[in-house]
């Protein structure tokens, strides 16, 4: 697999066919620096035709330069922000990471390995699942007022931090302010969509790292975001990599945070 940089910055730094390694693609998604709060990165896999999913899972939508970046997106990371209706569908655990990514994350000031925090208003978490047994770091789970009082003990015991917020949801403020206190502020969000969804609608969405895939999958699965209303938030096109086999890496940021740093 070759990456070539088919238009970073296209207008102004035209470097169309120039191999990308992954030293380059590390440079090219590092956070900005000195980040006083959460910045919201969110990566997702979509097929040409906007899905989500193919067979049910994104996994099914899946190339290796997906995978390099699925990978070394976490290795940036303080935390990886995932919703529930994700974890449970993608059989979630752990971050995984060799011995190499661990060292550079530490070289660079991060804990070995990010922890996984899931958003859930069920509090619906098995405490047997892979995200609690199959981790290095017990993962965090946000929860609302509603959330079902024997999963959250059960939760508890295996050694889960829980943190309950007031209301039936969990509002993007709790979120936000949550990951702030837990001093993660470089956080990958993994969706899924409706999480996704919930953040570009209240506009805390920092920046979206989107692969599409060459492919085209028709059928009845959803789109990246969803939310019971549209609304709109400006992105500006950061970069756009391309692989042989045809998938496109794209990343694209808050059109407000290019403009303040211009
Ligand atoms: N292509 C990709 O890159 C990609 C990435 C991620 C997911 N996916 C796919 O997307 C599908 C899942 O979609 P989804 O919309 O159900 O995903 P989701 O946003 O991960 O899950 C929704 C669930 O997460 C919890 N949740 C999310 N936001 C919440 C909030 N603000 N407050 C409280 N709870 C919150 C709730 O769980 P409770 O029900 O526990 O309350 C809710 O039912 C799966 O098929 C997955 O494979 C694809």
């Amino acid at each position: 697999m070759q990456l070539l940089d088919i238009g970073t910055y296209l207008t102004t730094d035209l470097t169309v066919g120039s191999d990308v390694d992954d030293d380059a693609v590390r440079a090219l998604h590092a956070y900005p620096e000195d980040l006083n709060r959460p910045w919201i990165r969110t990566n997702f896999v979509s097929s040409i035709d906007g899905s989500v999913t193919a067979d049910g899972a994104s996994a099914g939508l899946g190339t290796p330069a997906d995978a390099r970046l699925f990978g070394i997106l976490r290795e940036l990371c303080d935390a990886v922000l995932v919703g529930a209706g994700t974890a449970r569908a993608e059989n979630y655990g752990g971050v995984s990471l060799s011995a190499e990514e661990k060292a550079r994350r530490v070289a660079s000031g991060l804990a070995p390995v990010p922890t996984i925090v899931v958003v859930t208003a069920s509090g619906s978490i098995d405490a047997e699942s892979r995200l609690v047994t199959d981790t290095e770091v017990k993962p965090v789970v946000v929860t609302s007022a509603a959330a079902d009082g024997s999963k959250v003990a059960a939760l508890r015991t295996a050694g889960v931090t829980v943190i309950e917020v007031s209301g039936d949801t969990v509002s993007t403020g709790d979120i936000v302010a949550t990951l702030d206190d837990l001093g993660f502020h470089r956080i990958l969000c993994e969706g899924g969509p409706g999480l996704f969804g919930q953040l570009v609608s209240d506009g805390a969405a920092d920046e979206l790292c989107l692969t599409i895939s060459p492919m085209l999958v028709v059928g009845s699965a959803g789109r990246i975001a969803h939310a019971a209303h549209a609304s709109d938030l400006p992105m500006d096109r950061a970069h756009v990599l391309g692989d042989a086999d045809g998938t496109l890496l794209t990343r694209w940021v808050r059109a407000r945070h290019r403009a303040e740093s211009r």
